[in-house]
């Protein structure tokens, strides 16, 4: 989780990458209103750069795609994760000015707010010269979100709990997907209270979920073929009922070419799972020229969660 050490004149830049849930299993609502989860994370080479700066004002500033939907104050989970550090640290002056350059895209079910805690988390620890082990960092993201501790670990990882406990998972070979980015966002609370009622529609009665072996099996054996039909996400049939045209943008992949399509998280992005780099560019192109998606981008993985690197890092998009 530390990179490599920076001339930092004032500030600090780490690069976050996007995740995918390759399976979302979804349990009951359990008392403190989260649910009990089963999923497979996989860090995907879409990434976010976050630098922290010494400044005399705690302030937030976004640059990137979807700029304007992402709060640019306090409220800012990146703000949050620098102010828990300060809290944890003992630092009185939490004053420093946070850029956002976003890729990942705005509340799409990537984990974009949760990349950009993360890497807020370890630039302002690096800004502030702090020394702190790995499972101290990842109690402080576990505070922030349930995805947070992901993005600071990466790769590809079976997560539980509330999605925060974390066991590494061995995945061969790097796999190429195809992203298609929605016009507009899903809420994440919105989507699980969706799943919710339509299991209370259907008398569904949700089990705790299990940990998926033959997706994990398929992994280990570095055959996308053998993945692609293992994909699941128990938070699609949600998402699609908020957003139904979302089908069409599922259908417009695995049409393309794609071994397999799947809403990623709580959307609504959909992820397309590709045979290899020349595939994924092709779905890409087709996608784009459906125009079913507001943005498509190619990626692959699994890559290594936050890093530091030098400011405006010239290989982040
Ligand atoms: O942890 P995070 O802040 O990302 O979660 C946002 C919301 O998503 C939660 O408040 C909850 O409504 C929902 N959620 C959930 N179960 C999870 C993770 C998130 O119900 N395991």
């Amino acid at each position: 989780m530390s990179g490599p050490a920076q001339p930092s004149l004032g500030g600090a830049t780490a690069r976050v990458p996007a995740k995918v849930n390759l399976h979302l299993g979804v349990g009951p609502l359990r008392d403190d209103g989260y649910h009990e989860l089963s999923t497979l994370f996989c860090a995907l080479s879409l990434y976010d750069e976050v630098t922290v700066r010494a400044a005399d004002e705690l302030s937030v500033t976004v640059r990137g795609d979807n700029y304007r939907e992402v709060p640019a104050d306090a409220s800012n989970l990146a703000a949050q994760a620098v102010l828990a550090l300060a809290r944890h640290a003992g630092i009185d002056d939490p004053s420093v000015a946070i850029e956002i350059d976003k890729a990942i895209p705005v509340a799409g079910g990537m984990a974009g707010g949760s990349a950009d805690a993360a890497g807020a988390l370890l630039a302002a620890a690096r800004l502030w010269r702090l020394d702190l082990d790995r499972e101290t960092l990842l109690d402080l993201a576990a505070g922030l979100g349930s995805d947070v501790p992901f993005a600071l670990v990466g790769g590809t990882a079976l997560g539980t709990g509330r999605g925060e406990k974390l066991l590494p998972v061995l995945q061969r070979g790097d796999f190429w997907w195809v992203i298609g980015a929605a016009r507009t966002g899903l809420s994440t609370p919105e989507v699980y209270r969706e799943l919710d009622r339509l299991r209370a529609e259907r008398g569904e009665e949700a089990s705790a979920p299990g940990r998926p072996d033959a997706l994990m099996q398929a992994l280990a054996s570095g055959d996308v073929h053998a993945v692609a039909p293992l994909l699941h996400n128990d938070l699609q049939a949600a998402a699609l009922s908020l957003q139904p045209l979302l089908r069409r943008t599922l259908r417009a992949g695995t049409e393309s070419g794609a071994l397999a399509g799947i809403v990623s998280g709580s959307g609504p992005s959909c992820v397309f799972l590709c045979e290899d780099e020349d595939a994924a560019i092709n779905v890409a192109t087709e996608l784009s020229g459906s125009g079913v998606a507001k943005a498509v981008r190619t990626a692959h993985g699994p890559v290594p969660g936050a890093r530091l690197v030098q400011p405006n890092h010239g290989s982040t998009r």
